[in-house]
């Protein structure tokens, strides 16, 4: 029977699709989106060879790049062929259009760079030029730097002493071309020029592993300036340098050193000459209105010792302190590799409750990141407290326990005479609910707006389905992402810890990237975990390392684990030559441990299935994965990472090396840990997934390892897995055949399940299955947080395998991908999009009528491999009969797929479907 004609394509893509077809329907193809260092138009950043991509449209089908032409000039002006002072690149023969390495000149300092491109399309016809962009090149040596170190004169007794404020009025002769304010401090800083904030970044410069390394960020300040009278001023607090006490150790992260500043302001005038003004032994520094701040307890500020006017010219400084020079190394001052922290989003509360203790408390509807901005009109020395918690308890009372010592308490002393606005400016918050006290009035709604705060990534991802309880969990992994990409990816954002917990980040990373641009953000976390590395090779377990010696399996593998996740999903090569140095030194560390046996018995503090599914029964049908058969299992998967890279980075003598022992681990594993039928010493589905997802069973036993993993699940009617096993569940489950076991899991609402938190009102992701209880009680409060992006890794699933967007690994960054879509269980309807490196993959698909309609967005200058999932036979492609597709079958699907390879172009397929 001939399909019926396919419908419309789906409505949500509607509107895309449209769009890009009439934006390009004119010409062959266009070029767009021009990125430098993942940045558009970035100003202050230190690669010499900086990567240059593009996006490419075209309404033409299967359309490619051929070759590309790069100019890049040292004005808009000199942008021709002609006059390109930088880089002509001429024709390239080359279908790149990703990370192609500037190859000019020689960039200094300060270097202003515009460029343009175009290029061949697969007729060999050229574009017209892209419009220009531009970047700009920050401060490569230390001996840039002309400004001091300074930091106030004042004496402190406490560490959480007021916010020092600095300050130096200048003079600025002639007309101002342009004017670029680079700045570092170690605590965190807010900087003024002449009354006005400087830039929108937030909690700058962010958080590196200080004793290595501090960021300074750059800013185009050129419209702040006078001709005449200026004035510059700097803020400090504490931040992550001081004062910080992660886990309630009652040691300081990085020592009590003073709070420091170095700022260096350069003019460039419209003559050409240039004046440059820096902080120095004649900047003045005094107190104001913040009495304290720290990033888990809050900030206090007292709007009556505000200081009007004190970054601007003129301003009376005559009883203000001076300031000390201070030493640190300037050639550890870097320009920043990741987006920068801002402000994202606002959210608005939802309600005002009286809890049945009395306290008032405002909800804002979602578990978020950031702080509360405060609207209020009282009078002076009215003391407002804002208390921030993510849950009530099952009495509906506000709820902190879990926020262990962190007191998440913002104080705002107003100074009367009218509406007074505030934000916090040195810390953050992690919460839903907000405990309003010492308000003379009625608590309102008004008076709150949530600001939300994190890296400034771009939204790259994005999934739906017809069931509500699914599409809240893409929502709340995606929350859970907003709330702990914060400068550093970290375990949570609420309770004393905050920290870049190194197994959450790798169980994370795959997911993360399909929902957000994280490449830059992840390179620079990986440069701090390369510096913070223990000289055996070992990995901390937390990066930036506050908490010593670490070396845990499955913790430390973010060594090679996550370098590798940047790399498949952006097609980065250079994050894996920076990186390669530390995952072969981590390599080396467990090889050195294994010794001759080849089976890693670590002697340090192991975490194992952190978090995994454990009953109190007597008859005990817990789930604890032993420990020592993990850690092996992460030795050959990263001694797998490392070959592959070597492989990729032309070391072909350690790549034979390492290819090696890992036959060598994977034969002793073997005996070890696996007997001769395919049972493993630990029957858990942790164990099994583990094994089988890293290639550590034999192929003649890969088959009954899967079949027990999935009786195992059959068994408890649940899953069972803790962090590490966890991300790798429902592929592995759906790779071996037992697509309906993964759904099973997908769809089930009791605990233990993705779900179950969902049912509970959950808006963000759990660090427990069962962190509230369905009796409203709450597991133990020492562990306990409502904002753990972990367990969210399943969004890597429901991308690659329910929409079917998946990567081929030959063929990195989306170069080459694959659509495969995977119905089953009560799926019968998805919506998906990734905004890849080359443009949008779109994949949306549904079962109607006997019919299964796939509609596909394939960007220019990539190909996929389709997959159709059809029940009979007949394939329409575009409402056109398409007999080219092969029929291919697999293992447990009560289905087959036709395979079809396509460039790209909108594609809609139908196939015959009877679920
Ligand atoms: C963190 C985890 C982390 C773990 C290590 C916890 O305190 O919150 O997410 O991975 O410690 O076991």
């Amino acid at each position: 029977m001939k399909p019926k004609k396919p419908r419309l394509i789906l409505s949500v893509f509607l509107p895309l699709v449209v769009f890009s077809i009439s934006a390009s329907a004119a010409k062959p193809i266009e070029v767009n989106q021009l990125r430098c260092e993942y940045s558009e138009n970035p100003i202050g950043i230190a690669e010499k060879q900086p990567r240059l991509s593009w996006i490419l449209t075209s309404a033409i089908e299967n359309q490619v790049q051929t070759a590309y032409q790069v100019l890049v000039a040292s004005s808009p002006s000199l942008l021709s062929e002609r006059k390109a002072d930088f880089w002509n690149s001429s024709k390239v023969e080359s279908d790149r259009s990703i990370q192609v390495n500037y190859e000019g000149r020689e960039l200094k300092s300060r270097d202003a760079c515009w460029w343009k491109v175009r290029v061949w399309d697969k007729d060999g016809k050229a574009s017209a030029w892209s419009e220009p962009a531009s970047f700009e090149m920050g401060l490569l040596e230390a001996g840039d730097w002309k400004a001091d170190w300074i930091k106030s004169s004042l004496e402190f007794e406490e560490l959480d002493h007021p916010s020092p404020m600095l300050r130096k009025g200048f003079k600025l002769g002639q007309a101002i071309k342009s004017a670029r304010l680079y700045i570092s401090s170690l605590g965190l800083y807010v900087a003024e020029i002449n009354g006005q904030r400087v830039g929108d970044q937030v909690l700058t410069p962010g958080w590196t592993s200080f004793q290595h390394r501090v960021q300074y960020q750059t800013f185009d300040v050129s419209s702040m300036l006078n001709i005449g009278d200026n004035a510059m001023g700097v803020v400090l607090g504490n931040g992550w340098y001081r004062a910080f006490r992660p886990n309630s150790q009652n040691v300081d992260g990085y020592g009590s050193e003073s709070l420091d500043v170095m700022a260096q302001l350069e003019v460039l005038y419209a003559d050409g000459t240039r004046e440059v003004i820096c902080t120095d032994p004649s900047w003045k520094s005094s107190t104001g209105p913040i009495l304290g701040s720290t990033i888990y307890d809050g900030e206090s500020y007292d709007a009556r010792l505000e200081k009007p006017g004190w970054s601007k010219a003129g301003y009376a400084e005559h009883d203000w302190s001076g300031v000390e020079v201070v030493s640190y190394d300037k050639s550890k001052v870097v320009a920043p590799a990741a987006p920068p922290v801002k402000k994202i989003e606002e959210i608005l509360p939802i309600e005002v409750l009286i809890t049945p203790e009395g306290d008032t408390v405002v909800d804002m509807g979602q578990n978020m990141v950031g702080w509360i901005r405060l609207k209020v009109d009282c009078p002076a020395g009215t003391e407002i407290q804002l208390r921030h918690a993510e849950v009530l308890d099952k009495e509906g009372n506000f709820y902190t326990a879990n926020l262990r010592k962190a007191a998440q308490t913002n104080t705002y002393i107003c100074k009367g005479g009218g509406e007074e606005v505030f934000e916090p400016s040195f810390t953050f918050q992690g919460f839903r609910y907000v405990d309003v006290s010492g308000y003379p009035g009625e608590v309102t709604k008004e008076m709150l707006t949530g600001v939300v705060v994190h890296s400034d990534m771009e939204k790259r991802g994005s999934f739906s389905c017809k069931d509500e309880l699914i599409n809240q969990l893409q929502h709340n992994i995606l929350w859970g992402q907003k709330g702990n990409f914060l400068d550093v990816p970290t375990d949570c954002p609420q309770r004393d810890e905050r920290l870049g917990w190194t197994g959450d980040c790798q169980a994370f990373a795959p997911t993360a990237c399909y929902n957000m641009d994280c490449a830059g953000f992840y390179t620079k976390w990986l440069k701090d975990l390369a510096l913070d590395q223990h000289e055996d090779g070992a990995v901390p377990h937390v990066i930036p390392n506050v908490l010593g010696r670490g070396g845990a399996h499955g913790w430390q593998d973010a060594a090679t684990i996550v370098p590798w996740v940047v790399y498949q999903y952006y097609g980065d090569v250079q994050i894996l030559k920076e990186q390669y140095a530390s995952m072969k030194a981590l390599v080396e560390y467990m090889r050195k441990e294994a010794g001759d046996a080849y089976i890693w018995v670590p002697r340090e503090r192991q975490f194992g299935d952190w978090l995994a599914f454990a009953t109190t029964r007597s008859d005990y049908p817990g789930a604890t994965t032993d420990k020592d058969l993990l850690a092996s299992a992460f030795f050959y998967h990263s001694t797998d990472l490392l070959q592959r890279t070597a492989k990729i980075l032309g070391k072909e003598s350690d790549a034979g090396d390492y290819l090696k022992l890992m036959t060598l681990i994977k034969e002793a594993y073997a005996k070890e840990y696996l007997t001769p039928n395919g049972r493993m010493s630990s029957n858990t589905q942790t164990a099994y997934v583990i094994a089988l997802a890293y290639g550590l069973i034999p192929e003649e036993l890969e088959a009954v390892a899967a079949q027990r993993l999935a009786d195992d699940v059959n068994a408890f009617g649940h899953l069972t897995t803790g962090f590490l096993g966890t991300p790798h569940l429902c592929h592995v489950l759906t790779t071996y055949g037992y697509l309906e076991e993964a759904y099973k899991l997908l769809y089930r609402k009791n605990y233990p399940s993705w779900l179950y938190p969902v049912t509970q009102g959950a808006t963000t992701i759990w660090e427990r299955w069962d962190g509230q209880k369905p009796d409203g009680s709450f597991q133990n409060p020492g562990m306990n947080s409502f904002n753990h992006y972990a367990y969210g890794a399943v969004g890597d699933w429901l991308y690659r395998k329910v929409a079917g967007i998946d990567l081929d690994p030959a063929n990195p960054g989306f170069k080459a991908f694959v659509i495969k879509p995977h119905p089953g269980h009560e799926m019968n309807e998805v919506q998906a999009s990734h905004f890849s490196p080359y443009g949008t993959i779109s994949s949306a698909w549904k079962i109607e009528d006997g019919q299964f309609t796939l509609t596909v967005e394939i960007p220019v200058n990539t190909s996929a491999e389709v997959y159709v999932p059809a029940s009979g036979s007949g394939l329409e492609v575009n409402g056109e009969a398409c007999s080219s597709a092969e029929k291919v079958e697999e293992k447990g699907l009560d289905y087959s797929y036709y395979k079809l390879k396509k460039g790209s172009g909108s594609y809609t397929f139908v196939s015959q479907f009877m679920p």
